[in-house]
């Protein structure tokens, strides 16, 4: 991972935070992408005084002109995307599909789905004019496969990344850029805790937690090695492929 760069969205929290560490503790130069600028640069600034490489940009992966920058500030700065991590998402507001509001299900799948979307789409002409193989990892979840009650923005928007990463998968394969999807289960990040006190303690240690082989959440940094190991050499006859990093827990359910 040497001197690779690296794109990583959602690194302001989470997932996507140590993720970034363990490419920049890998000798990567790794560009953070987030809404929240200020979180981005204390991990930043983290990383640097940890004598790794980091810059950061405020995007929302929703917008058209907010990714067409984060791609073209990456290689301005660096000359070359070797590998990018399209992990941004959000929970939503989970409701009965009788309920569910209009406007929640299209943040969801504008940020989920559409994110990913624009994200590969500016990345992948980034990748493919550097002439060089490449890697892109998008971030799905246990939820790309198995539905829940009240999660059906949610869900559908992780089932999307499945066909758009085979697809792409397919289509990039020729120029040496490899598109996997990685699938978290229950993860102790902040989207975990404000999922919790919506589902109770009483059912998440009774009735979500047995359901898991390995009896415990998920660390963040359990997600960012399977991120790291798809972007590395390692990988390297593994594209349109979903790697289900989950304790165990599509298994049982
Ligand atoms: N934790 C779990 O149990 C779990 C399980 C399965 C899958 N996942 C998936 O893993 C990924 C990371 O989740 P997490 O658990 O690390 O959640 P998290 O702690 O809430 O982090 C989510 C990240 O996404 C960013 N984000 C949200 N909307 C964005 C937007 N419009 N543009 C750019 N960035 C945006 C947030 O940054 P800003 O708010 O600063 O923009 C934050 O950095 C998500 O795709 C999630 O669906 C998580």
């Amino acid at each position: 991972m040497k001197n690779k760069v690296v794109l990583i969205t959602g690194a302001s929290s989470g997932i996507g935070k140590s993720t970034a560490e363990a490419f920049a503790a890998k000798g990567a130069h790794v560009v953070l992408a987030a809404r929240r600028k200020d979180e981005l640069d204390s991990l930043v600034a983290s990383i640097k005084a940890g004598g790794g490489k980091a810059s950061a940009i405020k995007t929302d992966v929703s917008i058209t002109k907010d990714v067409q920058g984060m791609v073209a500030y990456t290689i301005d700065t660096y000359g070359r995307l070797d590998y990018a991590i399209n992990n941004a998402g959000i929970e939503g507001e989970l409701a009965p599909i009788t309920e569910l509001p209009e406007d929640v299900w299209d943040s969801v799948m504008n940020i989920n789905l559409k994110g990913v979307f624009l994200c590969m789409k500016y990345q992948a002409k980034a990748m493919i004019k550097g002439g060089h193989s490449g890697a892109i990892v998008n971030v799905g979840s246990v939820n790309s496969f198995l539905g829940f009650p009240s999660g059906a923005a949610y869900v559908t928007s992780k089932h999307g990344l499945v066909g758009l990463t085979t697809s792409v998968s397919a289509e990039l394969a020729p120029q040496g850029i490899r598109v996997n999807l990685v699938c978290p289960g229950i993860t102790k990040t902040p989207m975990h805790d404000r999922l919790r006190d919506v589902v109770g303690d009483d059912l998440y240690d009774k009735g979500l937690l047995p359901t898991v082989h390995l009896q415990r959440a998920g660390r963040p940094e359990e997600m960012a090695n399977a991120i790291v190991f798809l972007c590395s050499d390692q990988a390297s006859y593994i594209t349109g492929s979903t790697l289900t990093v989950d304790g165990g827990l599509t298994l049982t359910m």
